[in-house]
């Protein structure tokens, strides 16, 4: 097929639920896309913050195949040896003692609120305004913004919204139903939005003094996004659920449930289950995943590389007044601008790197943690091109 046959038959045979980019990607490595017509794009929105290892990885490459020929998918009726060194090896990273698999952020956190129901009796969640927690109706009524509501009435019931960065308001909606808050660590959707230092070691205290349970949706902030392997560590928060999906297994369909072992006891069989969920082959792509976050130390280079792009971009203030904020931690950095800039996107597309707006009106940077910094200076130059 051609660029347009392919568009035209998506459009014809595809759900009309997404607003695509006019752009067919076809192959690519490390950090790098290209079309159809071999056009080459650095891409700075790596499948929205999955693509951390880069794309078509050898070893990922390798380990597909071998695990494919070996075993790929049993159900969780049977134990397997993939699922069960993975589940040891990620538990063992994480501040947890147990792990549910899932197929996606949604469902990740669609089993964080359930656990935290589970186990303490209780339905009410305290949620955040603003959020963004996937699009399964448990999810998306838990998701602090009303567009992605309409239309789906009647929502599940016992979700509370405050402002977020705003601890008085989630002590005046704490009452004795209170079974969790459920909050980023850094609001990704809404354009990086990084709470203050304290926020979330006060949200712990909260949660401590009043018997409710704290649950970090690390979907996109986990595995390293932020320069730290969670972003429960840049405030050495330790939350009683973590969730996490995007980078987990570069790229195929996984997220996980993390919690203690008291908290786990809330689930008995039965109670949850996912006929996918840890597959021999994902967790096998996913033990994959952390032998390349080691050999090639990317949560570091999260952080370095952040810092040396986001201060780059920071220099573009004195050039742009457009420019109100650059923010972020590691490599998940947002440029808050002074008016609406979807255009961009197709700007810096035509100008060869990827880029994606959150909130209307901050240009979000999630590219792959194996991004260089000689193709993050290629990308500031681009966006110093396009800024007016
Ligand atoms: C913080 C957060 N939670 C949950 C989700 C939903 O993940 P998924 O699309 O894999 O269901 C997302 C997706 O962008 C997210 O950013």
């Amino acid at each position: 097929m051609n660029t347009n046959q392919v568009k035209e038959t998506l459009d014809k045979y595809v759900m009309h639920t997404y607003g695509r980019y006019d752009l067919v990607l076809d192959h690519g490595h490390g950090s790098i896309v290209y079309d159809k017509e071999g056009n080459k794009y650095i891409d700075c929105v790596a499948g929205i913050a999955v693509n951390s290892i880069g794309h078509t990885h050898e070893k990922i490459a390798q380990t597909l195949t071998q695990q494919a020929k070996k075993l790929i998918h049993v159900s969780n009726l049977y134990y397997t040896e993939e699922q069960a060194e993975y589940a040891k090896r990620l538990v063992e990273l994480s501040p947890h003692e147990k792990v549910f698999f899932a197929n996606s952020g949604a469902e990740a956190n669609e089993g964080a609120i359930k656990l935290a129901r589970k186990y303490t009796g209780k339905s009410e969640i305290i949620a955040m305004k603003n959020s963004f927690h996937g699009r399964t109706l448990a999810t998306i009524t838990a998701t602090g913004q009303p567009k992605y509501q309409k239309g789906l009435d009647p929502l599940p019931q016992g979700f509370i919204h405050v402002d977020y960065n705003d601890i008085d308001q989630v002590k005046d909606a704490i009452t004795e139903n209170t079974a969790a808050i459920l909050v980023e660590p850094i609001q990704g959707e809404s354009g990086v939005r990084v709470p203050d230092d304290d926020y979330l070691p006060q949200l712990r205290k909260i949660c401590d003094e009043n018997g409710i349970l704290l649950i970090f949706d690390e979907v996109q902030t986990g595995f390293g996004r932020t320069g730290k392997f969670f972003a429960s560590e840049l405030t050495n928060t330790v939350p009683d659920i973590t969730t996490c999906a995007k980078a987990i297994a570069g790229g195929l369909p996984m997220g996980v449930v993390l919690s203690s072992a008291k908290v786990a006891s809330g689930f008995n069989p039965g109670d949850h289950a996912s006929t996918f969920g840890g597959t021999a082959l994902v967790t096998a792509v996913a033990s994959c995943v952390l032998d390349i976050y080691e050999e090639e130390d990317l949560v570091n280079k999260s952080k370095e590389n952040g810092e040396y792009f986001m201060e780059k971009l920071a220099n573009l203030k004195e050039k742009h007044d457009c420019i109100v904020d650059v923010r972020g931690h590691g490599l998940m950095v947002g440029v808050e601008l002074n008016y609406d800039c979807g255009n961009l996107v197709e700007k810096a597309q035509e100008k060869g790197v990827l880029i994606n707006v959150a909130n209307g009106n901050v240009i979000r940077f999630v590219p792959p943690l194996v991004i260089t910094k000689e193709e993050l200076d290629e990308v500031v130059e681009v966006i110093d091109e396009i800024l007016p």
